[in-house]
């Protein structure tokens, strides 16, 4: 009996950086784990055979086409109730009114269960198939999300987050001690690690301090420690706003950076929300130790107080992914973001106040494209999060959306004029909604229809 399963279609991917391939009508072969074993281009020698050859064939209509999943770096799935709520306030003011009174109802497991399920079905649906979660402070309800995302099939990279400090946080939503909560990382880490075995897609325990100021140097020392021992993915935020940038300096005499690779902290598989303020110096050391940035450009908008020179930082060599950063961003898609990620870079670019002379204006040499940002919401994430997953090649797991361009409910019509791949893909970027998005597959395993 056969175990391969093979899928027919365009691709369009970036298996180089920012560089756009597209494979008309190409054969994906995949083995009974779920990882691509060959793509057979039009054009091979062999093309014709294999096709005639495959048997257990999915072919796509004409009009769809084959994206890599999104891989989201930075979502709070606890905070998927507060999405679009009380964007008018300055960070710190959100998080202790809105957020971490939200946050601690998760003691609750079963409101957990309710909004945890909701989000995870709400995120394959915008062709999300791998996401870095936090989670709250809670053990059972962090663990929950984890055993929510195998069940669904998503791909989930989950952390129980980490608040220590006594004097920064609020009584009523802290762990009870520094032990406390280096111990529950550790259980956590371990009951992960467990329900790994049996989850065919891979789930994955993160260390995950919340900031520099919610937490002890103790506490971020232990944290460093237990991500040494157990070698498992990092991610908290770094740099974020002028606030947090402010006082990790006073606090430390060091940039956040600095800070978090003195913790051990900053490492490979290491994934730093926002990181808007790194000077050249910290993308350095962020290439050194191999850890990755995780851009969030529609929550920027309201709280980083800048624009993260994107460009400036990929061209330096640092591994950049995107993320929604629900619900500091509003919108669960990474459409939305790959937009927002380029309008941003275009405002860098020109600057935004007139009175300044157009020459003094902007950041010259800021702009990202469209297919920069695409490769950012799928290479990028793989890169970032070490894992073979964001591009349609071989040894890769066969994680992808089909995108139907003909949809009754959206169509996107090119009127037979802006036909080039590049064009296709371009209206699908800016113009897909959720209509588009007919089916999701996670390695090998098909996790949404429409
Ligand atoms: N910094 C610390 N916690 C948070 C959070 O929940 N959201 C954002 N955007 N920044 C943070
Ligand atoms: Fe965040």
């Amino acid at each position: 009996m056969t175990t391969e399963k093979y899928f027919k279609g365009d691709v369009f991917h970036t298996p180089t950086d920012g560089k756009l391939e597209f494979l008309e009508d190409a054969l994906i072969q995949i083995d009974s784990s779920g990882i691509i074993t060959k793509v057979t281009k039009k054009g091979d020698i062999d093309y014709q055979s294999a096709c005639e050859h495959a048997d257990n064939v999915i072919t796509l209509s004409k009009g769809a086409c084959f994206l890599p999943g999104f891989v989201d770096l930075h979502v709070h799935a606890p905070q998927w109730p507060q999405a679009g709520i009380a964007l008018d306030e300055p960070l710190n003011v959100w998080l202790d009114e809105c957020t971490f009174p939200l946050e601690a109802k998760y003691a609750d497991t079963a409101f957990a269960q309710t909004v945890y399920e909701d989000l995870v079905a709400q995120l394959l649906a915008r062709g999300t198939t791998t996401v870095l979660y936090f989670a709250t402070i809670h053990l059972e309800a962090s663990f929950l999300l984890a055993k929510i995302c195998v069940e669904k099939g998503q791909r989930g990279l989950v952390g129980k987050v980490v608040m220590d400090d006594s004097q920064a946080n609020p009584d009523f939503y802290r762990d009870a001690s520094t032990d406390a909560a280096l111990q529950e990382t550790e259980a956590f880490i371990q009951a992960v690690q467990g329900l790994a075995e049996s989850a065919h897609q891979g789930v994955y325990p993160v260390v995950t301090p919340r900031f520099v100021p919610s937490c002890t140097d103790e506490g971020l020392a232990g944290l460093g420690a237990l991500a040494q021992k157990y070698d498992v993915h990092v991610q908290t935020h770094c740099s974020e706003g002028q606030w947090e940038h402010d006082f990790v300096q006073e606090r430390f005499g060091k940039t956040d950076t600095e800070v978090l690779k003195d913790f051990g902290l900053l490492k490979e598989k290491a994934v730093m929300a926002h990181s808007n303020f790194i000077s050249p110096k910290d993308g350095d050391l962020f290439i050194e130790a191999g850890a990755a940035v995780a851009h969030c450009p529609i929550s920027n908008a309201y709280f980083a107080n800048s624009v993260i020179p994107i460009k400036r930082l990929k061209d330096q060599g640092v591994t950049i992914g995107l993320g929604t950063d629900i619900s500091g961003g509003f919108s669960p898609s990474l459409y939305d973001n790959i937009k927002q990620a380029v309008m941003s870079s275009r405002m860098l670019e020109d600057g935004v106040d007139v009175r300044i002379e157009q020459s003094d204006r902007g950041v010259p040499d800021s702009r990202i494209s469209v297919v920069d940002a695409f490769s950012l919401a799928t290479k990028g994430g793989g890169d970032a999060l070490r894992l073979p997953i964001g591009v349609i090649k071989e040894g890769y797991a066969f994680d992808v959306q089909v995108i139907d361009s003909q949809c009754k409910d959206n169509p996107l019509p090119d009127f037979g004029v802006f036909t080039t791949p590049e064009a296709r893909l371009q209206k699908i970027l800016y113009l897909a909604t959720m209509q588009n998005i007919r089916q999701v597959w996670v390695q090998g395993k098909k996790v949404h229809e429409k």
